[in-house]
């Protein structure tokens, strides 16, 4: 079967590689040029673990290609994935849909075969409405139908996430297009990933819901580490003795700085947006977004008082911290919505000098943070810090080479925001040691 996969970037490339895998021939066309060229040098436009090999054996194999081409590109495909950007818009928070509707209309001008156009950005509940619009009223003779099939990949698990799902979700209003989109998940119909078929609209609800909810559960997590500290108890232990109910499940109870990323922040506001649209009031998730965003603000809040306590100076000022990741996760270059970005202003904000390093993300990182100095490993970082703070769990940050930190940094103070040391043994060693929600 040949795929069409329009928008090569995180979602559209992922998805296109893995489908080649599976044995499609598959097409991934983008309008920028120059990531293109890059493509076909092997050169990957983002940091993915497994990535680069599994585009490298698919273009070996000649199942996976690329091009800027849409129209010669979709000839023969059936199915067309639309797999753009949706950014937040300027000022309103509404999922900006006008790549979606370009590509559209570009499909719409140039379908030559029946195809399936399926919608893999995130849109909001009736766009799959418009964009069949869009087509039908080009005049076009070819059979079409126009199909939601949300991703629910993970940065850093992505491939995972796409070959061994907890579940497909296909929004599709008509059997013709059920059965193109059977055939496009049949590999992973054979390996009985569940197939959730379902109107286009509840698809497109689906999406927002479940990121929604995550979103919620982790912010409900951070607000019980916050009474965790002032009543005196653990966080994690909370956490495991309510995720063992199997009605809570325990993942995504992990308390931490603050969700960050290209989907939860977007996503919750995007979703307000279109509860606003429909006069139907989303409490839970407004409160989540507005919670989540003062909780960023509050941990350089957190590094600011575990300076004052090592000094007892009320002033910070010329003090230095060392943030150790900038990425809003591990296993990702992505610095978008990250919890450091807020730290990092609150603490320049105050005075305080800040060094960091993040494996992955100081490309990026450099240009958000221009005062911040950038150094090559932690250490460096670390050397002459009054405070070190863990923004992000890397693997790197989790075994540390405890008296080289010590004899390097001005003060053995460590702020842990993502509870990756055990409290005991760290302060045995010497260090003055905070972290979130462990009492
Ligand atoms: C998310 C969804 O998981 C995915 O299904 C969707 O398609 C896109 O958005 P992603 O943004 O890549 O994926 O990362 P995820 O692992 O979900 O983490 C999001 C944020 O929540 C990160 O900042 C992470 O640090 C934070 N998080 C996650 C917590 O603070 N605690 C947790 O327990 C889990």
């Amino acid at each position: 079967m040949k795929i069409a996969m329009v928008g090569s970037g995180y979602v559209g490339l992922v998805s296109g590689a893995c489908f080649a895998d599976f044995g499609h021939d598959v097409v991934c066309i983008d309008k920028d040029a120059t990531k293109i060229e890059r493509l076909h040098a092997g050169v990957m436009p983002i940091y993915e673990p497994g990535l680069a090999e599994l585009v490298g054996t698919n273009v070996k194999s000649g199942r996976l290609t690329f091009s800027t081409d849409l129209a010669s590109s979709i000839e023969g495909a059936a199915a067309i994935f639309i797999a753009v950007g949706t950014p937040s818009r300027r000022g309103d928070g509404h999922a900006d849909l006008s790549f979606v509707y370009a590509v559209a209309e570009e499909v719409a001008a140039n379908l030559k075969t029946p195809a399936v156009i399926v919608t893999k950005s995130t849109v909001p509940v009736g766009t799959g409405d418009e964009v069949e619009r869009i087509i039908r009223e080009s005049g076009t003779k070819v059979q079409f139908g126009v199909v939601s099939n949300p991703e629910f990949l993970r940065e850093g698990a992505a491939i995972g996430d796409f070959k061994r799902p907890d579940r497909i979700v296909i929004g599709a209003d008509s059997e013709w297009a059920q059965g193109v989109m059977r055939e496009v998940y049949r590999p992973l119909f054979l390996n009985k990933a569940p197939i959730l078929f379902t109107s286009r609209r509840s698809s497109e609800l689906i999406k927002y819901a479940a990121n929604a909810f995550l979103a919620t559960k982790i912010t409900f997590i951070n607000e019980i580490a916050d009474l965790c500290e002032k009543a005196g108890g653990d966080v994690q232990d909370v956490a495991r003795g309510i995720g063992l109910d199997n009605r809570i499940g325990g993942k995504f109870l992990h308390a931490g700085p603050g969700y960050g990323g290209s989907c939860f922040p977007k996503d919750t506001l995007a979703l307000l947006k279109t509860a606003e649209d429909f006069a139907s009031p989303l409490r839970i998730v407004e409160a989540v977004a507005n919670v989540n965003e003062s909780r960023k603000r509050a941990m350089g809040r957190k590094v600011i008082d575990a300076l004052i306590g090592q000094s007892g100076d009320d002033s910070v000022r010329g003090k230095k911290v060392a943030l150790l990741g900038l990425t809003f996760k591990p296993q990702t270059d992505d610095m978008r919505d990250a919890p450091s970005l807020a730290i990092a202003q609150a603490l320049i904000d105050a005075g305080v000098e800040v060094a960091a390093y993040d494996p992955e993300g100081m490309e990026l990182a450099a240009g958000m943070m221009p005062h911040v100095t950038m150094t090559k490993g932690p250490y460096e970082a670390i050397e002459g810090a009054d405070a070190i703070v863990l923004v992000t769990e890397w693997d790197a940050f989790r075994a540390l080479d405890l008296d080289r930190v010590k004899r390097i940094a001005r003060a053995p103070v460590l702020v842990d925001l993502r509870n990756v040391y055990d409290p005991a043994e760290i302060r045995a060693a010497g260090f003055t040691y905070t972290s979130v929600g462990r009492g």
